[in-house]
């Protein structure tokens, strides 16, 4: 019989890393290796970056996106040619409200009851009711010298208003605002056509400012 030498294979255990030992215990237990334990985050220059593309993208569309107004995005639309009026579409009774805001209110008041003894109505005037072709000449040439609206006489001065003038409102414009002060004070329905002032003007031209009796002369 020899003595125990302590080199028994059977009894000596294998050598052992701590390594190998979690490994068995990881596959024992049926655990996945954990590949996402590699992962690193990303770089926070990249959060940096994109919020600034995103603020230059905002920026951008909010200055030259058009408010994506219909007319900005119509694949359909044709560029306007040199030269040409932009046709836009606007309300006269809209457009005239505004001219008369800004050019009439001042002397006929905001509700077009003038103020005596300067400045005459246009609510119920008789002359804003009348004939289209005396009304655009008022706009136009102006007005002086004594005038009676609604049985009450004014005296005073009314500057022209149209294309040259001060105010130098186009044919559109005084054609939106006679649209305008007639339905809104004389119930009449019909606009006034901005073609009609503009004929009117190339045909008068420039002139100084009418009398009354010059508008009588007028149909
Ligand atoms: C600077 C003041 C002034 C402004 C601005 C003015 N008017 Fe007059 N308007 C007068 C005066 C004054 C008379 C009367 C003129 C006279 O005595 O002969 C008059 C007369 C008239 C008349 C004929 C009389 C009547 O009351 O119906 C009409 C119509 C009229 N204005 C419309 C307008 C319209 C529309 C505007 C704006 C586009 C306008 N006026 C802007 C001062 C003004």
């Amino acid at each position: 019989m020899s003595a125990p030498t302590g080199s028994d294979p059977r009894v000596e255990q294998a050598p052992v890393t701590d390594e190998a030992l979690l490994d068995s215990h990881d596959k024992l237990l049926g655990r996945q290796p954990d590949d996402k334990a590699h992962y690193r985050l990303l770089p926070l220059n990249l959060l940096f970056l994109f919020s600034g593309l995103i603020f230059f993208a905002g920026t951008y569309l909010g200055r030259y996106a058009g408010h994506f107004h219909p007319s900005v995005f119509n694949e359909h639309g044709q560029p306007p040619k040199a030269g040409a009026a932009v046709a836009v579409a606007v309300d006269p009774l809209v457009l005239g409200k505004n001219v008369y805001g800004q050019v009439c209110a001042a002397c006929h008041q905001p509700n077009g009851q003038g103020l005596p003894p300067a400045f005459p109505p246009l609510a119920g005037s008789e002359w804003v009711a009348g004939s289209e072709e005396r009304l655009i000449r008022i706009l136009l040439h102006g007005l002086q010298g004594p005038i009676k609206v609604k049985g009450t006489e004014f005296n005073g001065a009314m500057p022209p208003v149209g294309p040259g003038s001060g105010f130098n409102l186009n044919p559109e414009k005084v054609a939106a605002v006679l649209t305008f002060v007639r339905k809104e004070w004389g119930g009449i329905a019909t606009p006034v056509a901005a073609a009609k002032v503009a004929e009117i003007r190339a045909k008068d031209g420039t002139r100084p400012p009418l009398t009354v009796a010059d508008l009588e002369k007028i149909p």
